[in-house]
C-alpha cells in the first residue's frame, strides 16, 4: 500500500471531474484499513467506491482512499432464504448479474447501476419499484473514530427514500466493508413498473425469471441513462420531490399530464425529469456540462466541464423550477 501524492482523480468519479487529491491512496484488502488507522491516517478522509455518486468541485487536501477490497460469497444454501456477503470493493452491476446467475431473486430489477456494493447502502440506491433496503440484511462499517467494526442490521441504517444515516448522522465516520443481502431461491418478481412491463410484452415474455427482468431493466437503462463509459453522470441529480395535495391541485390544473405517484393522502411524488423538462431544460449545454437529451434527472459532463459548472447549471434549474413551479428540487448526488 502506498500513498501517492498530487493524484488526479477524473478516472476514480463518473462524472470525470478532474480535480487532484494531495494524498491518495488505494486499499485492497482489510489490514490496510487497520495499518492507515494505526499510523492516524484516518482523521480527514474521502472515500471512494465507485465514485458513481459524487460531484468534485475542488482539489483535496485530505486522503482520498479508494476502496477497493473484494470478495463475495453465499452464506445459507439450504433454505429458500439465501444469504449472500459481499465486499465493499465488488463492482454492483457485476455482483447483481452474480447472484441472478446463482439462481437468486432479488437484485435484478437494480441491475446495471453503476457504483461499487459498498456504497449502495449510503444512498439506498433503487430503480424499477425496488430499492436495496427491501433486500438488505445487514452491514459491517469500519468506525474511523476507534478502528473496530461495527454491525448494522436493517433497522439501524435509517434507510429512506435516496437516504440512510451514512448520508446524514453518520456521515463520514464508518467506512462500508461489507454488505449482507437477504435473496431468495423462488418467489415472486416485481415487474409492476410500466416500463418492464412494457419491455417484457415486447419480448412475448410471459413467465419471466430474474435473468429476463435483468435484461430488460438493463435494457431500459440502456434506451434513457448516458453510460458513464461515454459521458460523464451521476445517475439521477435530483430527487424526485414529494409535494402535497393542495401543491398538485394547483400544478395538475395547468398541467393536466403531470405524472405523480401517490405516497399518501396528502403526498404525491412528482418525477423532477418531467418537471426540468416541461421548464425547457432537456438536452441543454453550457460548456461541457449539460442536461440529458433523454432523462432530464441527469447533468452530464461532455469532457472538461469543472465540478463548479455542473454545480452552477444545477442550482440554475433549481431556481428556475422554483420559480415556474413553486417545488424546490433537492440535489441527490453527494457535493465534495
Ligand atoms: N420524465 C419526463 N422527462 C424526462 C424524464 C422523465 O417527462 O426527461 C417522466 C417520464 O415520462 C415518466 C416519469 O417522468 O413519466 C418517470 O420517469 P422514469 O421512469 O425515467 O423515472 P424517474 O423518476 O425519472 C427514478 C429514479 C431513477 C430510476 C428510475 C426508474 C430518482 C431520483 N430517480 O427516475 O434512479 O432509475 O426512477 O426506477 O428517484 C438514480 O437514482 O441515479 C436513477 C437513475
Amino acid at each position: 500500500m502506498e500513498i501517492l501524492k498530487n493524484i488526479s482523480l477524473k478516472n476514480y468519479n463518473t462524472f470525470g471531474i478532474d480535480v487532484k487529491a494531495n494524498n491518495f491512496v488505494e486499499v485492497n484488502e482489510y489490514n490496510d484499513l487497520e495499518k492507515l488507522y494505526e499510523d492516524g491516517l484516518l482523521n480527514n478522509i474521502l472515500v471512494i467506491g465507485g465514485g458513481s455518486n459524487m460531484l468534485l468541485t475542488s482539489d483535496l487536501d485530505r486522503l482520498v482512499l479508494k476502496l477497493n477490497i473484494k470478495g463475495k460469497s453465499i452464506l445459507e444454501k439450504d433454505s429458500n432464504i439465501v444469504i449472500v456477503e459481499s465486499f465493499a470493493g465488488e463492482d454492483w452491476p457485476d455482483f447483481v448479474l452474480w447472484t441472478i446467475d446463482n439462481g437468486l431473486f432479488g437484485l435484478e430489477n437494480l441491475s446495471k447501476i453503476p457504483g461499487n456494493v459498498g456504497t449502495s447502502p449510503i444512498q439506498n440506491i433503487g430503480a424499477y419499484g425496488v430499492e436495496i433496503k427491501d433486500k438488505f440484511y445487514k452491514l459491517e462499517a469500519f468506525e474511523l473514530a476507534t478502528g473496530k467494526i461495527k454491525t448494522f442490521y436493517k433497522d439501524d441504517c435509517g434507510f429512506g427514500y435516496r437516504e440512510s444515516i451514512f448520508k446524514s448522522v453518520e456521515k463520514g465516520k464508518f467506512i462500508i466493508v461489507k454488505v449482507f443481502f437477504e435473496l431468495h431461491r423462488s418467489g415472486d418478481l416485481n415487474i409492476e413498473y410500466g416500463a418492464i412491463e412494457t419491455e417484457l410484452r415486447k419480448r412475448s415474455i410471459e413467465r419471466p425469471t430474474p435473468k429476463d427482468v435483468s435484461n430488460c431493466v438493463i435494457a431500459i437503462r440502456a434506451s434513457k441513462l448516458p453510460d458513464p463509459v461515454e459521458i460523464g453522470n451521476s445517475g439521477s441529480f435530483f430527487k424526485n420531490p414529494v409535494i402535497n395535495s393542495e401543491q398538485f391541485r394547483l400544478i395538475s390544473k395547468k398541467y393536466l399530464d403531470i405524472p405523480f405517484y401517490k405516497l399518501a393522502e396528502d403526498r404525491m411524488k412528482i418525477p423532477a425529469g418531467w418537471l426540468i423538462e416541461k421548464a425547457g431544460w432537456k438536452g441543454k449545454r453550457v460548456g461541457d456540462a449539460g442536461v440529458h437529451d433523454k432523462q432530464a434527472l441527469v447533468l452530464v459532463n461532455y469532457g472538461n466541464s469543472s465540478g463548479s459548472e455542473v454545480l452552477d447549471l444545477a442550482n440554475n434549474i433549481i431556481n428556475d423550477i422554483k420559480n415556474k413551479f413553486e417545488i424546490s428540487l433537492e440535489i441527490e448526488v453527494n457535493i465534495i
